[in-house]
């Protein structure tokens, strides 16, 4: 009967410590990266209000008119549909894409434009929460 006890006791000291390590993981990784919350590269709030450095992601799409081939939603026009693409795209091929383009295939490398290259991580971030459909509209503004 002792025994029991004494080991049923211990495995609840292991589970508390245990969890006690995963919360304190996680809010170690939550203060990583700009807006980040959890695996999400984006913060939003209502479907529109974003973090600054999505904020920034968006500045750049529109400075840089990816939508006159991608659309303005995101939905694909002479280029794919990024809202797809993005369910399999891992971060560094997007880098990569918009770094040195696919120029044969009509994507253009955008490695000399300092609003995009400055941006790359607010960039997929953005593309990421329109993707993933957190990000419900097209137009976002700054969380304040
Ligand atoms: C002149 C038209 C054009 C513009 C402007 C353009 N793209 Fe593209 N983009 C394309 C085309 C066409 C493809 C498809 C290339 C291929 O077939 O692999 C593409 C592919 C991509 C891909 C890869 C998609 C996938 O499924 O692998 C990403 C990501 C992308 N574009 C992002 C952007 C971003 C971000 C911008 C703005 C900074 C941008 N594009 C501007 C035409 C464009």
């Amino acid at each position: 009967m002792m025994r029991v006890h004494v080991s049923s006791s211990a495995l609840g000291a292991l589970l508390v410590i245990g969890c006690v390590g995963v919360i304190f993981h996680a809010s170690a990784q939550n203060t990583k990266g700009a807006g980040e919350t959890g695996d999400k590269p984006y913060h939003v709030v209502d479907g529109f209000k974003v973090d600054t450095s999505t904020m920034n992601g968006f500045r750049a799409w529109r400075a840089a008119a990816c939508d006159r081939c991608h659309g303005a939603n995101q939905q694909g026009l002479v280029g794919p549909s990024l809202l797809e693409s993005f369910k399999v795209l891992s971060k560094e091929d997007f880098i990569k894409t918009v770094t040195e383009g696919r120029l044969e295939k009509g994507m253009p490398s955008f490695k000399t434009s300092p609003i995009v290259m400055g941006n790359t991580d607010g960039l997929y971030a953005y593309l990421k929460g329109r993707s993933s459909g957190d990000i419900t509209r097209s137009k976002v503004e700054e969380l304040k």
